[in-house]
């Protein structure tokens, strides 16, 4: 037997008690004629004590063990003189008559604690050794609990897991895919999933009813702090439904995974159509936790001679509150530089300070009167101390840019508590967005995704500006500002479907060669029906209060997409490239 407990496991209780324990060895110290060492597994850490007089031997050979070594001991549980209140098995130690060497082990690259020495990619390389650290082992541990919860819940609601393949054919969700040559089709491939969108699609129709699957998707796109090449989604898909029963379902999942892990109510999530995020906020993901909406100014601020404003097509702005006396030029002179970088792009900043003595200052005093200026901090609501920081420009680009300003102020002023969790649905998406430079039209979810009811029979008859107005029955869940889930209400009809690829730019052969399966289905009783994927990484990254991701991910790729540790991707054989008749232009 290699344990009888834990290494987080003994207590006061357990004093007078003999027992085996093994693990790893975090640290020793030698303290003369007695040697310490904190053995550690998943558990706990439990201190070992070896004594010179009793056994010298013994504590000869535990000061010749390195750190991480594997050990096993055996010996009595023995009350602490000096306990550690930090830890929970702090109040006993254990006195070691037996110790017996797993395995060995190097000097690890870099210590392994919760606050390490290691950098990124040194820690990635040695991912197994990163995992052994506590902050990372108890985010793969809370991601199991969020998986453990969401089965408990979906199966509850009679929801079956279905496993759907991963070699398969493309399914356009916006991102590349990634391709796998097959070697019995000399010449053809398979696409990795970049989600199960027609698999369950088809187990609807195949009369499966309700689905989910907490599932592996791919997508090859740019990396970011919330983006992996390969992710999980928690995704499901429901017959006979409406958006409203399936906005209840996952409004559902979600207050039950909060309450269950986090012992938090989340409330009922309010609603937002698109365009209302779009105009309140410059954002269909708006981080709801504070306030600052935006106030659009075009009305009271344009034809008063300041050819800036005059020019633009929107005039919008946000109010700051309680900085007017605190902001110095200084800092507003920053905000300025910080807003015309080009990640932001805009070209200049106005502000209005309403001070506390009643007295306004503002960049553009000497266009607009006090009188004028102050109409403008009626509208906004903005109080003594308050301060508006306003831009110009052309609509879209415009509220982009003050998205990023309020959100940028929301951080300066401490406004994002992590803690604090503000979900909201945005509704009523667009069903196609219309792109300027390719001069055509994409699906905004994706090509499945259904019109409103009310909007398909202008779909049918409307005109290229009609098509533009068009509103899907999608949705996505936004949590503090990250797209948590989205999903729509399906197309399960063929003519619409194939009215939907036309629009898309699809000629009915790509149409029938690339989705003639799903089109098929559809003349077999295809139910109405509906669903939505929650992005699992984030999810969990999200309940946790991180922004990234990554440690979420037992084994995550880097910002290269690369897995440093197994060195993927890497060059194959050339007999490989043979078998798969496969010839390259590029040597790695
Ligand atoms: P969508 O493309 O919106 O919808 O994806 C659903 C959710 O998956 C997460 N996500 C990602 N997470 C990490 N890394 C990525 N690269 C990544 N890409 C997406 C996001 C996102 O909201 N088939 C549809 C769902 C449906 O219509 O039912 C789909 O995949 O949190």
């Amino acid at each position: 037997m290699y344990r009888t407990n834990t290494c987080g496991e003994l207590r006061l209780g357990n004093a007078g008690m003999e027992v085996t324990l093994s693990g790893w060895v975090q640290a020793s110290r030698d303290l003369g004629g007695m040697t310490f060492i904190d053995l550690r597994d998943r558990y706990g850490i439990t201190q070992l004590v070896f004594n010179m007089e009793e056994d010298a031997d013994l504590c000869m050979r535990a000061r010749k063990l390195g750190r991480e070594f594997v050990i096993q001991v055996t010996g009595s549980v023995r009350e602490r003189t000096s306990k550690n209140p930090n830890r929970p098995t702090g109040d006993v130690e254990i006195v070691v008559s037996n110790l017996q060497t797993l395995n060995a082990s190097n000097v690890p690259p870099f210590t392994i604690e919760n606050e390490t020495d290691g950098g990124e990619e040194l820690r990635m390389k040695y991912r197994y050794l990163d995992i052994r650290r506590n902050p990372v082992q108890e985010k793969i541990i809370f991601r199991s609990k969020v998986a453990l919860e969401t089965r408990k819940y979906l199966s509850a609601s009679n929801f079956i897991e279905v496993e759907t393949p991963c070699l398969i054919k493309s399914t356009p969700e916006g991102a590349r895919d990634f391709i796998v040559p097959s070697r019995i089709n000399a010449g053809q491939f398979y696409a990795l999933p970049q989600s199960p969108q027609t698999f369950k699609q088809l187990l609807m129709v195949a009369g499966m009813d309700r689905y989910f699957q907490i599932v592996k998707c791919f997508r090859d796109e740019d990396l970011r702090a919330d983006r992996q090449p390969e992710f999980t989604q928690i995704d499901c898909e429901m017959a006979f439904v409406t958006r409203e029963d399936i906005l209840q379902t996952f409004e559902g999942l979600t207050q039950h995974l909060f309450k269950s892990i986090l012992h938090l109510d989340l409330g009922t999530f309010p609603r937002m159509s698109y365009d209302d995020a779009m105009q309140r906020y410059g954002s269909d993901k708006p981080d709801i936790r504070f306030g600052m909406e935006f106030v659009e100014l075009n009305d009271l601020a344009k034809d008063k001679g300041f050819a800036v404003f005059d020019d633009a097509e929107l005039v919008v702005g946000i109010c700051v509150p309680d900085q007017a006396e605190a902001y110095s030029n200084k800092q507003l002179n920053d905000l300025v530089e910080w807003v015309k970088r080009p990640q932001i792009g805009a070209k200049g900043m106005v502000n209005v300070k309403f001070l506390a003595d009643g007295s306004i200052k503002s960049s553009v005093g000497k266009f607009y009167t006090d009188e004028q200026l102050k109409e403008w901090g009626h509208k906004a609501g903005a109080g003594a101390n308050d301060m508006l920081l306003i831009l110009s420009g052309e609509t879209d680009k415009v509220r982009k840019q003050l998205n990023e300003l309020r959100l940028e102020m929301g951080n300066r002023l401490g406004l994002r508590d992590p803690k604090v969790y503000k979900p909201l649905w945005v509704v009523d998406f667009a069903l196609l967005e219309w792109d300027e430079e390719a001069q055509r039209f994409h699906a905004m979810h994706h090509p499945f995704t259904s019109p409103k009811a009310t909007d398909i029979e202008r779909m049918f008859s409307g005109d290229h500006e009609t098509m533009k107005s068009l509103r899907a029955d999608a949705y996505d869940l936004v949590i503090n500002g990250v797209e948590i889930g989205g999903g729509s209400i399906r197309i399960h009809d063929r003519k619409l479907q194939e009215k939907n690829f036309k629009l898309l730019g699809f000629t009915p052969e790509e149409a029938e060669n690339q989705f003639g399966f799903l089109l098929g289905a559809f003349e077999y009783g295809a139910p109405p029906h509906g669903g939505i994927a929650l992005g699992f990484d984030r999810l969990c990254a999200m309940m946790k209060g991180e922004t990234s991701i990554r440690d979420f991910i037992a084994f995550p790729k880097n910002n290269m997409g690369k897995d440093v540790m197994i060195d993927a991707p890497s060059p194959i054989d050339p007999e490989q490239l043979k078998e798969l008749s496969l010839k390259l232009d590029v040597r790695p």
